[in-house]
């Protein structure tokens, strides 16, 4: 077989359902479009923690203070575990942070935003982690059978996130007045970002990461699918959604909604976000901060062998 005949009968295969181990061959370009979509989900993993960090201080109880310790751990864990997935791909992991670092890959567009009161916290482990799910579900389903793999054990994390996010948002909702406009002027501000996490929709006929079956569901269809799963959950608790054009439309099937600022995602993810280069400056200073600690371990492993 010469290398196109290599190539289609691959594609025929994760076409069709096939699975596609790290060790065996694929092409480059599957190979390098697996690559980016791991590398960006890790890196939203990683940059997700620090708007949450910033509020474990500030805890209102012991038991929430712990519940977000274990949440802001968790998501550390999935960016490890998602590291190592991408770096079977061919990039080193000192590449992917130092990429990261210096702005030129992205993390997802909800990380950009500043967290502004303890109802941020609820409304992120609730409908960002519930926006994040939806996604991470379908991707149980990759093609790359060592993500779909990863995503399986990281799903389960996720539930328990949103059920915490769940219980921080009914407590201030059953509290003072005080309390449950703090969650909705925290759900006002996430709603816009909420709405373009998953992107704009793609044409299926065209959209590689659909074709190759890296993704198992369109941009649109995720939005769907949070919003009929979540839109009734947001109303039970007697919140106002900030679009007077959300409504679900019984013949077409779907829900309506005013357009998502598609301008506004495209900066925010190309690092103009409010909080995008504080973030990314943090990051930089954490990492040399623990320089130390990798030149200590790795000088001893080398040491060792
Ligand atoms: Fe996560
Ligand atoms: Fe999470």
């Amino acid at each position: 077989m010469d290398d196109q005949e290599r190539a289609d009968a691959f594609y025929a295969h994760v076409s069709g359902g096939g699975k596609v181990e790290a060790d065996d061959w694929m092409p480059d370009d599957y190979r390098a479009a697996v690559l980016k979509f791991v590398e960006m989900h890790a890196n939203s993993e990683l940059m997700g923690v620090l708007p949450e960090r910033e509020w474990i201080l500030r805890a209102p109880t012991l038991k929430r203070k712990l519940a977000l310790t274990s949440k802001v751990q968790d998501e550390v864990g999935h960016a490890q575990l998602l590291y190592r997935v991408a770096e079977d791909l061919g990039k080193p992991r000192e590449q992917m942070l130092a990429d990261l670092m210096a702005g030129k890959t992205k993390f997802h567009n909800v990380f950009h935003y500043p967290t502004r009161s303890w109802g941020d916290v609820g409304i992120i482990a609730w409908l960002v982690d519930a926006a994040a799910i939806v996604s991470q579900q379908a991707l149980r389903d990759s093609s790359y059978a060592p993500y779909a793999r990863t995503m399986k054990k990281i799903c389960w994390e996720e539930s328990v996130h949103i059920m915490h996010g769940r219980d921080v948002v009914l407590t201030l909702m059953n509290g003072s007045p005080r309390q449950r406009e703090m969650v909705q002027e925290a759900l006002d501000r996430w709603w816009g970002p909420l709405m373009q996490m998953h992107g704009p929709p793609t044409d299926p006929a065209t959209d590689r990461d659909l074709i190759w079956k890296i993704k198992a569901k369109g941009n649109e269809q995720l939005r769907q699918e949070f919003l009929s799963i979540y839109v009734p959950r947001i109303w039970e608790l007697g919140l106002t959604i900030p679009d007077a054009a959300l409504r679900h439309d019984d013949g077409e099937g779907r829900w309506q909604y005013t357009e998502p600022d598609w301008a506004e995602l495209r900066s925010v993810v190309t690092g103009h976000g409010p909080m995008s280069q504080e973030r990314l400056e943090f990051r930089r200073t954490s990492h040399a901060a623990t320089q130390w600690v990798r030149d200590a371990v790795l000088g001893a492993s080398s040491a060792a062998a």
